[in-house]
């Protein structure tokens, strides 16, 4: 029997994070001894806000080099670049046309990155999701592992797929396309922001301080720590919400020493700040140090990642290019001779 099959991915734009890692990557690293596990890397969508084309490339190698560094296989997995497999914007255009506007414009992502560029929104900007939808539906997927905040957008894949594919163009008994669900781990699902625990983590913060990068430097990780916000109140607990930073730090302290919230609660309760704050530094940079070790390792050797890269978009074109070709058929598009 063939395996269920999982797709996500990152986008390259500049340093990953713990949230990026907690929330996604990891998950992804269990799932590809289970499921037949296809990540890319979404360059595609990091050209949707003002990019510097100079760094693109190396960003998406780096990323990729994280991917593997992180811990996917390509011996188990398929891992691959977005813009290498030309069915994404393909997929993406038919399902453009399909799609109600305003599915597009009432997506919070949407709507908080269009406020931060004023006057420049770019259409991609818009369309991201529906490009998302087609990494997902190209293949297929069963699961989708992503953090809290791509909920919105899974929801939007789903119904694409069975409102306006399966049921505008197929029947019941032979959809086009496979309805996705949305896998999002309750631990590290929405790792928040250093400086303010009431904002996700995020690249796009403009406050370094707020985030740690999986390719911080240990001293630049435990500065970091030391600086993030805290409260006046003594002992560390989860789930207060009058204490979002305790909840925080302690769950990133539970997912960085593979323990559950309630048993680093535990461990913790009578601690202050001045105590804990040095044990999750420590945890952090012992976490990150075999991830950095392996990511510097790899970009030494650009012909191997290039070889990786090359065999993932060979074989996610070969399931990627038959999804869009059911798609094409059923949407009434005539095919080359070759194809029928
Ligand atoms: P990106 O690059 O913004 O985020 C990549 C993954 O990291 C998760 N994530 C977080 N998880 C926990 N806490 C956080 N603070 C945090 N910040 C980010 C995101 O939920 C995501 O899983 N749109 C996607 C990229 C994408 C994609 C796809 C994902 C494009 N096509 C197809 C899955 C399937 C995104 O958020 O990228």
């Amino acid at each position: 029997m063939s395996r269920p099959r999982v797709l996500s991915g990152v986008q390259p734009t500049g340093a990953l994070h713990l949230g990026n890692w907690l929330g996604a990557i990891r998950n992804w690293v269990d799932l590809q001894h289970s499921h037949d596990t296809y990540v890319c890397v979404v360059d595609l969508h990091a050209i949707t806000v003002p990019h510097d084309p100079a760094r693109l490339a190396a960003d998406t190698r780096s990323t990729a080099g994280l991917y593997l560094a992180c811990g996917m296989d390509p011996d188990l997995c398929t891992v691959f670049v977005q813009s290498h497999v030309r069915a994404h914007s393909e997929l993406c255009w038919l399902l453009n046309c399909i799609t109600p506007l305003n599915w597009l414009e009432r997506m919070i992502q949407f709507r908080e990155k269009a406020v931060k560029q004023g006057d420049n929104v770019s259409v991609g900007l818009l369309d991201y999701p529906v490009l998302m939808a087609a990494d997902i539906l190209l293949y297929d997927a069963d699961l989708v592992p992503v953090g809290e905040d791509q909920k919105q957008h899974l929801e939007l894949a789903r119904d694409i797929a069975q409102q306006r594919i399966n049921s505008g163009f197929g029947s019941e008994d032979h959809p086009i396309l496979k309805v996705p669900e949305p896998l999002i781990l309750k631990q590290g699902a929405r790792v928040m922001s250093l400086t303010d625990a009431r904002q996700k983590m995020s690249k796009s913060d403009p406050n370094e301080g707020s985030r740690i990068n999986l390719l911080d430097p240990p001293d630049l990780v435990r500065r970091k720590i030391k600086r993030a916000k805290t409260d006046p109140v003594m002992g560390l607990e989860a789930g207060n919400p009058e204490r979002p930073e305790a909840s925080n730090l302690l769950g990133l302290y539970a997912s960085l020493t593979a323990q559950t919230t309630a048993e680093a609660e535990q461990a913790c309760e009578g601690m202050g700040w001045g105590r804990f704050k040095p044990l999750l530094a420590d945890a952090a940079v012992a976490a990150l140090e075999p991830i950095q070790k392996r990511h510097a390792e790899l970009m030494q050797d650009p012909a191997y990642l290039d070889g990786v890269l090359a065999a993932g978009a060979e074989q996610a074109s070969r399931v990627a290019d038959a999804t869009l070709a059911r798609v094409q058929t059923a949407l009434g598009l005539l095919g080359t001779a070759a194809s029928r």
